[in-house]
């Protein structure tokens, strides 16, 4: 059993609410995400209650509102960025709508304070802020703590009552004492005791697991992916190999050697359906269409599956490696949800969740957790630090076209004429590229600001012909490009892997482009990015000696005319290009 959550994160709609539980995990401290309207009286058994960020404004009408009674029930409560303005709004003070905002690195002024948040604390120190309103009169009994040049109100405080706000994110890495001020939330305000460590609740997991299971089997669809795997393997630990069975479904849309992977785990048998995805792929050229016909193709390969392996008899259930922040009772996002949806979407899956057999023994957990729980299951490092991989596979990362269409000169450079996929607010948006002639990251951000129709640049590293004498060539996906891309990919994975570069990135997207000349039709574009959670990303630079190497062999390639990088970064851009 999971214990008692001390810390409940309201969700308030803001991407860093998942951030602020695992950050008070970290603490050694357990923390479960709800949902913000949750009321009161379901609270009090928590020690400490934090109001998340979010991106609407308290003067808003319909925004995220929490139970004002919280406030007066002793338990105390730590309003973050958005969750300390809906706490002055709902305690009588007034936040003031703000007409810059202000965002990135900051400086705090923070007091010399005597209770127990702030004490020791003060002075000048680097925060991270990403507002546009702020708090302008204060609740009564409330005093400031804080402050930055922009914001009168970075830091508030009514220690009596235990009530405390502040206006950055203490979550975030680029907050410089952000760990200390949790750390004095759970442990000195609201007097937490440590009892949380992923690695020691094993035992308890396979317990549960036994317990769920009773003397059925389980039946995984594993991915080769680290949530499936670890869940997989629990599965096995707590019931033996003999009890639990895995069948993974070769797309043929998957990296180099990761067929051979899975093949080797004990009890997981391979579906071979690389033709039948393929000819459901043939023609398509529209990047949502691909993802539906895949997902469509999965239901079929399952539904088959299930069939075959009567999984509907009442000696099976199925499991699933399905993590925390997916959930969506814990504020999982729309976009987890959708990218879910077409597992759900199976007849037979969705008979075996409604009748309640189903096990999905990660999810409380977080990934850094399942991976703490890999190490401990002794799961080879190489699955468990690899980076996130995408459903759909290379199909997503293999673009096409409709039409021929030629590069065009513009005055910032030239433009590309693939649809790529772009982000703004929560809408995702088709555009063609822009291509600047060198890597200069402070150029694209600008050009990506201004210009309306393209939300992605890109600079060539090397190619084989002037860019403007390339054109883009009408394809779809075949499995020539496929293999192309799979040992481009391969190429990029081995020299990251063997310069370490790939432990200081988050994911490393490899794309294909049908960008090129008669005789070398394709190009490549390598899109390394730092991000948290997949939410915003940065693109980040590589060392030049590196980027000389993997550029020189994969230009080498056959049917390759030319490698480019993405400086964009997320948003506007998206990390996949479809
Ligand atoms: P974007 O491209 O939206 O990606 O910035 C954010 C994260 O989500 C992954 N991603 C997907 N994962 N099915 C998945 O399982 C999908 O269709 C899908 N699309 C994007 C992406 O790799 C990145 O980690």
């Amino acid at each position: 059993m999971t214990p008692p959550a001390q810390i409940v994160i309201l969700d308030a709609g803001g991407q860093y609410c998942h951030l602020e539980a695992r950050k008070v995990r970290e603490l050694g401290v357990y923390a479960e995400v709800r949902a913000c309207e949750t009321r009161a009286a379901e609270l009090t058994s928590a020690k400490g209650i934090i109001i998340s960020g979010g991106p609407a404004s308290v003067l808003e009408p319909g925004a995220p509102t929490v139970d004002s009674a919280i406030f007066a029930s002793g338990v105390p409560v730590l309003g973050i960025c958005y969750g300390q303005q809906l706490m002055a709004h709902l305690l009588g003070g007034k936040v003031l709508p703000g007409e810059r905002g202000e965002y990135g690195l900051a400086i705090l002024e923070l007091d010399e304070c005597r209770d127990p948040l702030f004490e020791g604390m003060g002075g000048r120190q680097q925060i991270w802020m990403s507002h546009r309103d702020s708090v302008g009169v204060l609740p009564p009994g409330f005093s400031v703590t804080g402050r930055t040049e922009t914001c009168a109100v970075a830091a508030i405080a009514a220690p009596e009552r235990k009530l405390y706000g502040v206006q950055f994110h203490p979550e975030v890495v680029h907050t410089a004492r952000g760990r200390e001020y949790l750390a004095n939330f759970v442990f000195r305000v609201c007097g937490c005791v440590p009892d949380w460590d992923p690695s020691h609740r094993v035992p308890m997991l396979e317990e549960e697991i036994r317990q769920c299971a009773g003397s059925r089997g389980v039946f995984f669809f594993v991915s080769g992916g680290v949530d499936s795997t670890v869940a997989f393997t629990l599965a096995q630990r707590a019931l033996g190999t003999g009890h639990v069975r895995g069948v993974y479904v070769d797309t043929g849309l998957m990296r180099q050697g990761e067929t051979d992977f899975v093949r080797q785990m004990p009890g997981v048998a391979v579906e071979h359906a690389a033709e039948q995805f393929l000819t459901a792929l043939a023609g398509i050229t529209d990047p949502e269409q691909k993802r539906h016909a895949i997902g469509e193709e999965f239901v079929r390969v399952q539904e088959r599956i299930i069939e075959a392996r009567h999984l509907l008899d009442e000696q099976w259930i199925l499991g699933q490696g399905t993590i925390y922040p997916d959930t969506i009772e814990s504020g999982g996002t729309a976009k987890a949800a959708v990218i879910k949806t077409h597992h759900n979407r199976v007849a037979g899956i969705q008979k075996l969740i409604e009748s309640g057999r189903i096990l999905e023994p990660l999810k409380s957990l977080y990934k850094d957790e399942v991976r703490e729980v890999g190490r401990v299951l002794d799961l080879p490092a190489e699955l468990l630090d690899r980076h996130p991989f995408p459903g759909p596979g290379l199909a997503i990362r293999c673009l096409c076209s409709e039409f021929d269409a030629p590069v065009r000169r513009s005055e910032d450079g030239w433009i590309i004429p693939v649809n790529s996929v772009g982000v703004q607010g929560d809408s995702r948006s088709y555009a063609p590229v822009l291509a600047i002639d060198e890597l200069d990251y402070a150029r694209a951000t600008a050009l990506i600001n201004r210009l309306r129709a393209v939300n992605r640049v890109v600079a060539p590293v090397m190619t084989h012909t002037p860019i403007e004498t390339m054109q883009v060539r009408a394809c779809s996906l075949t499995a020539e490009r496929l293999e192309r891309l799979r040992r481009a990919d391969a190429v990029v994975r081995r020299l990251s892997h063997e310069s370490g570069y790939d432990h200081k990135i988050w994911q490393f997207p490899v794309i294909l482009i049908p960008l090129g000349t008669p005789s070398a039709p394709d190009s490549l574009v390598l899109r390394p990015v730092d991000s948290v959670d997949g939410m915003t990303a940065q693109s980040v630079p590589m060392d030049p000696a590196l980027l000389q190497r993997m550029c020189s062999e994969l230009s080498e390639m056959e049917g390759i005319a030319g490698v480019f990088y993405d400086l964009t970064h997320k948003p506007p851009g998206t990390i996949e290009w479809e």
